[in-house]
């Protein structure tokens, strides 16, 4: 099965599960509204793909890292849009979440969403115990804090911030977790797939601020110059418009080179250049 296949299909059986009976119908709406239709699937992608690229020796385990993944991304930008975050109205090319169901239902449907991945992942502990566990430890990693999403949604409240500690906490953290949870279920060494992932994940927050800054509405699905009117932190206003570009070009470079060698190399490499192709419209890209 392809791997978009693949994902919805896993991502629709656990929805399914988190939704049913005696789910409150609101409730179990909302967390369909924050899943489907599916944004660009990227973070699953990349652990299916490094799963694959190491031989795919547990595709459910692959499965559920990969929802694990997406779970934990759709729950962070239905926070991510609160009016106490970005309050953004518009996400996915309609209503946010808060702005469709209300922001008790979004902050209860990011609970629902942290609990489900991580129980996508825990269901499968008795078939695979050290897999499961060695999986649930990135992405705890990932979530939280001192360095996952939390702690880099938290950095905003704070007087000072390192743009670079900021977007790795935010973003890559949960591009690195992927790399790594795709190679735990394909039973290779993680830490040789964090860079790479790592590297993935700054160039998407580099490439992001710039559509920010830059890109036009309709083709994001969310709105524009967010960063610049909450006064975020970002590559744009540290670097500046050119040297971002130049940057993004940089790391998208430096993490093709840091996919580690193995049987389905190549395919790694197609995924990561597809991605790029889909990060880097003409607007973002360095004159060449
Ligand atoms: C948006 O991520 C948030 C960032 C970290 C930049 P995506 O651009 O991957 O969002 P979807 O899933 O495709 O909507
Ligand atoms: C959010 O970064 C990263 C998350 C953890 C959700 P942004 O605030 O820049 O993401 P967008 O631009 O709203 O997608
Ligand atoms: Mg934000
Ligand atoms: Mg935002
Ligand atoms: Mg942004």
């Amino acid at each position: 099965m392809e791997s978009p296949t693949r994902i919805e299909a896993a991502l629709e059986q656990t929805v399914s599960r988190a939704t049913a009976a005696p789910c409150p119908a609101r409730l179990a709406e909302a967390i369909r509204y924050a899943v489907f239709p599916s944004g660009g699937r990227v973070r699953p992608g990349l652990c299916l793909s490094v799963a694959r690229a190491c031989g795919d020796p547990d595709p459910a385990i692959a499965d559920a890292a990969a929802v694990a993944l997406e779970l934990l991304h759709c729950a962070s930008l239905v926070q991510d849009d609160l009016p106490c975050f970005d309050d953004a109205a518009v996400r996915r090319g309609r209503p946010s979440l808060h702005k469709r169901f209300g922001e008790e239902i979004a902050i209860l449907v990011g609970d629902a969403l942290i609990v489900a991945a991580f129980r996508a992942v825990t269901s499968l502990i008795p078939a695979n115990p050290a897999k499961c566990t060695a999986i649930l430890s990135v992405l705890t990693a990932a979530a939280g804090a001192p360095s996952g999403i939390a702690a880099g949604q938290a950095w905003e409240s704070e007087p000072s911030v390192d743009v670079a500690a900021y977007h790795h906490a935010k973003t890559a953290a949960l591009f690195e977790a992927a790399a790594m949870a795709g190679a735990l279920a394909g039973g290779a060494e993680p830490a040789a797939w964090r860079q790479a992932g790592g590297l993935l994940g700054e160039a998407y927050q580099v490439a992001d601020d710039l559509a920010d800054a830059l890109g036009e509405a309709p083709r994001l699905g969310k709105p524009i110059h967010k960063d610049g009117d909450k006064r975020r932190p970002s590559v744009v206003a540290k670097l500046g418009i050119e040297s971002a570009r130049h940057r993004l070009d940089e790391l998208l470079d430096q993490a093709m080179r840091s996919v580690p060698d193995c049987a389905g190399r190549a395919d790694v490499e197609a995924f990561l250049a597809q991605t790029a192709e889909r990060l880097c419209p003409p607007a973002l890209r360095v004159a060449r």
